[in-house]
C-alpha cells in the first residue's frame, strides 16, 4: 500500500453513531471486490482516535493485502478453528441451537475463503504483554482494543463488513513469523475487511438490566421482570 498525494480523501462517515453501534456485528462472508487503500487508511485513522494508557499510542497496524500473507494467516486460523468448530458444532447440534449453527457456518465460510479476503488488518501493540502484575496486561490490552472497536464502528459506518477475530493468533510465534513482526511487537486482533455479502442488522445482546448492578455487585434494580 502506497500513500500518495494522488489518493482521494474519503468522505467523512455520516452514519449516526447510535445506528452504527446498534448494527455493527461480525460480518464474515465478504465479497472479493477490492477496498480502496484510502478508505482503509481512513478507518485506521479513526481507530487512532481511541485512548491508550498514558497516551503512549503504542500501536501498530499491519494492513495485509498480499495473498501469501493472507493465506498464512488463514492457515493459522484454520489450525485453531478446526478443533473449535468441530467441538462447537457437536454441542450446538446436540442442543438444537440453530442460531449457533448458522454462526458456525459463517465461521467455516471465513476459514474456507480467508485468502480471498480483500484486506486483513492486524492490530498490534508495540511492546510485549506481561502476565504480571495484572495492571500490565489490563493496560496493554486496554490500549489496543478501544482502537479495534473504533475500526469496527468506522467500517460499519462505511458499509464495509468486518469482524474481530483472534483464532489466527493462537500462536504468537507463528503469527509474528507470518507478518514479519519483531519479537517485541504483539499481535492482538485480526480484522478481515471487505464489502459484505450479507446484510448488517441488529445484534442480539443480553438486556442492560441483567448486567448492571447498582452500588454493589448483584444488586439489580434495573432488571425487567420476565
Ligand atoms: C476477543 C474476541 C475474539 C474473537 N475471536 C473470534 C474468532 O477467532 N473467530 C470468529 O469467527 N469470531 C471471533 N470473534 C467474534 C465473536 O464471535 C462475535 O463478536 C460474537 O459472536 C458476536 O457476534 P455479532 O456481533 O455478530 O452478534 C471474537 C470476538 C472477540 C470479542
Amino acid at each position: 500500500m502506497v500513500e500518495s498525494a494522488a489518493m482521494a480523501t474519503p468522505q467523512p462517515l455520516t452514519m449516526p453513531l447510535e445506528e452504527a453501534m446498534r448494527t455493527q456485528r461480525a460480518i464474515r462472508r465478504l465479497k472479493p471486490d477490492p477496498v480502496d487503500d484510502a478508505l482503509v487508511l481512513h478507518l485506521v485513522e479513526l481507530a487512532l482516535k481511541a485512548p491508550t494508557g498514558s497516551n503512549a499510542q503504542n500501536w501498530e497496524f499491519v494492513v495485509v493485502k498480499d495473498r501469501a500473507v493472507k493465506a498464512a494467516l488463514g492457515r493459522l486460523n484454520r489450525s485453531a478453528g478446526t478443533l473449535y468448530l468441530r467441538l462447537q458444532r457437536r454441542l450446538a447440534t446436540r442442543a438444537g441451537d440453530t442460531r449457533k449453527l448458522r454462526l458456525l457456518d459463517a465461521v467455516q465460510w471465513q476459514a474456507d475463503h480467508f485468502a480471498e479476503t480483500p484486506v486483513v488488518v492486524v492490530a498490534c501493540l508495540n511492546g510485549i504483554v506481561l502476565p504480571w502484575p495484572s495492571i500490565a496486561a489490563a493496560s496493554a490490552y486496554g490500549s489496543i482494543f478501544p482502537s479495534v472497536q473504533n475500526l469496527l464502528l468506522a467500517a460499519r459506518a462505511a458499509g464495509l463488513g468486518a469482524a474481530l477475530i483472534t483464532l489466527p493468533l493462537w500462536s504468537r510465534f507463528f503469527a509474528r513469523r507470518a507478518l514479519g513482526l519483531p519479537w517485541n511487537v504483539t499481535p492482538c486482533a485480526v480484522i478481515p475487511l471487505g464489502w459484505p455479502s450479507g446484510r448488517y442488522g441488529p445484534t442480539t445482546r443480553r438486556p442492560v438490566g441483567e448486567v448492571v448492578s447498582l452500588d454493589r455487585y448483584g444488586n439489580r434494580p434495573f432488571r425487567q421482570p420476565a
